[in-house]
């Protein structure tokens, strides 16, 4: 077990939905710390540059529209092995797929409007924190 940080986010539909705190209640229960925390509203090329490895995906422009159509919380969490501890509280892509009590099969809209990101691997997760957070910007909570 090691202590990680992965980013987290909050997106365009759950904080439309008035389930910020919510979510950051489930992740604080679970036992995972914030160790950054913002509210935003993402440019074109910056949900593009974000979801680059998706760009031949054919969701890609409806990704990158859905993710600038609204106010976004974007935090890294951190914990014990956060990045998967994160992707399990977090649930499946489809929520049809998302066990009930995941963040997924409580506040996700469609598979498009899932509520929630995760970084999915420790390099994804340095990647996604750097793409978002100065090094000042994140606290050590352990
Ligand atoms: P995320 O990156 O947001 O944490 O989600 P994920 O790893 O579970 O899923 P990923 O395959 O990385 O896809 C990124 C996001 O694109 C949207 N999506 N739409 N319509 C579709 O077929 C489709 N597939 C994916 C979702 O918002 C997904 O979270
Ligand atoms: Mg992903």
């Amino acid at each position: 077990m090691q202590k990680e940080k992965t980013l987290c986010i909050i997106k365009p539909n759950a904080v439309s939905d008035n389930n910020i705190g919510n979510i950051i209640a489930r992740y604080e229960k679970e036992g995972l710390r914030i160790s950054a925390i913002k509210m935003a509203v993402l440019t074109k090329e910056k949900a593009e540059g974000f979801y680059i490895e998706h760009k031949e995906r054919p969701f890609f422009s409806s990704l990158v529209t859905f993710m600038t159509s609204g106010v976004i919380v974007l935090m890294v969490l951190e914990g014990e092995d956060a990045v998967t501890k994160n992707r399990k509280i977090m649930g499946a892509t489809n929520p049809v797929d998302a066990a009930p009590n995941t963040l997924r099969g409580l506040y996700a809209r469609s598979m498009e409007a899932n509520a929630v990101h995760g970084s999915d691997s420790i390099p994804s997760a340095e990647r996604e924190i750097s793409y978002f957070f100065t090094p000042e910007e994140l606290y050590n909570r352990f």
